[in-house]
């Protein structure tokens, strides 16, 4: 990492430890230009797109402070120090951060760290838990009413007085609790009892609630989240004969935004409970344009229905390693119009190279900064073809 140039103070106590964040020591401004300029330096130099051939799209910003909404904290029993540290890992080595606060969690996430420890610390367990997932929902990020998960990684059976203590903190802080006694299969909730296992985001602009599984994949940063749905929908420029395939579709964050202004939509995903929940968020917001279906996308097929039929525009989300195997997919439809979002510009760049092979030129690219204060960049790039 290069030192800032124009050093700020960082705002967080531990941020010289702390692997939560790397780059508080940096104006946010000056952070966002570095950002764009390593996104462009990445496609002029693998996919020899130079700077004055695409506009540059204005930034997608959000808050900069208590924007995550999930986040897998450490935990260790500290010998030397006689008790249990909960955090982030630190920027070097495999310890967990000594914090009490969080300046970049939600804040109905941060202010459970010194809770959580209390709590931990009074385990017969407290060896044997390596992490916490924590995710909140909408209400907790404006501090109206908590509502938040955890799910509680554990190596042994928990006693029955543990599973007490863990119900009481569940209540006391109005929470649901989750335990994982193995693989990401034995998630189950143990508080509250009854009712959905679901947590909730909105779209206001869209008129949609979004239900998301603590464990589910989900946009961390709710503000730039919205803004970035609302660039993305723009970009496509959908009318309503438009069908879209929505790639790499998760729970449906983009698709169904989309199916509301539009023919319809057509949403592939790898993981089927991610598929799962974007059908039940179609039927909630009552959209029956929208369908989901499971695929591998690095590995898909010809035959299957769905990649044989015609769409107008294709919106790609995928994950850091990129799309480059979906482009014959694309290639071979009969889009004109494509919108990659994307979490790795190397990858980005990369599969913009094999998508001008096949005709499709970058009009736009710009960064959303979906992870203030941290080096992690994520674009979103429009490609037509004539
Ligand atoms: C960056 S996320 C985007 C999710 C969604 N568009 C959103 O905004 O919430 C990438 C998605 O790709 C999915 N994925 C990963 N590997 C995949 C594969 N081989 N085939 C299909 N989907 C995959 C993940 O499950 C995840 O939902």
């Amino acid at each position: 990492m290069t030192p800032a140039p124009d050093p700020v103070t960082p705002r967080c106590a531990v941020f010289d430890v702390c692997g939560g964040c790397s780059r508080q020591d940096m104006e946010s401004g000056a952070q966002l230009l570095e950002k764009q300029s390593l996104l462009q330096r990445h496609l002029r130099e693998t996919a020899g797109i130079e700077p004055e051939s695409y506009e540059l799209l204005p930034p997608v910003t959000g808050p900069q402070w208590n924007y995550r909404r999930k986040a897998r904290l450490a935990v260790r029993m500290v010998r030397r120090k006689g008790r249990v540290l909960v955090g982030f890992r630190e920027k070097r080595g495999n310890y967990v951060t000594v914090m009490d606060d969080c300046e970049v969690l939600a804040p109905g996430l941060a202010e459970l760290i010194r809770p959580l420890r209390v709590l931990l610390d009074g385990l017969a367990a407290r060896e044997t838990i390596p992490q916490i997932e924590v995710a909140a929902g909408e209400a907790a990020e404006h501090r109206f009413r908590p509502e938040a998960a955890l799910v509680l990684r554990h190596l042994r059976p928990l006693d029955p007085g543990d599973l007490h203590r863990l119900t009481e903190f569940a209540v006391r802080w109005k929470l649901q609790m989750y335990l994982q006694p193995g693989g990401v299969d034995s998630v189950h909730r143990i508080y509250p009892r009854y009712g959905p296992e679901r947590l909730y985001y909105h779209l206001p602009e869209f008129g949609l609630r979004l239900a998301f599984h603590p464990m589910d994949f989900l946009q961390v940063n709710a503000a730039v989240n919205r803004r970035a749905v609302r660039l993305v929908t723009d970009l496509l420029a959908l009318g309503p004969e438009d069908h879209v395939l929505d790639l790499f579709c998760g729970l449906g964050n983009f698709s169904l935004p989309i199916a509301g202004r539009c023919a319809g939509v057509t949403g592939i995903e790898g993981s089927a409970d991610l598929v799962a929940r974007a059908e039940e968020n179609a039927r909630a917001n009552g959209l029956e344009n929208a369908r989901f279906l499971t695929a591998d996308l690095y590995r898909w097929n010809t035959e299957a229905p769905w990649a044989a039929q015609a769409y107008t525009r294709v919106l790609l989300d995928p994950p850091r390693s990129g799309a480059l195997e979906t482009v014959p997919l694309i290639a071979a439809g009969g889009a004109r119009r494509l919108i990659y979002v994307s979490c790795n510009p190397e990858t980005l760049a990369r599969d913009a190279r094999e998508l001008a092979r096949r005709g499709f030129h970058l009009k736009s690219a710009g960064v959303m900064d979906m992870f203030p204060h941290t080096l992690h960049i994520e674009a979103v790039a429009l490609f037509e073809r004539p």
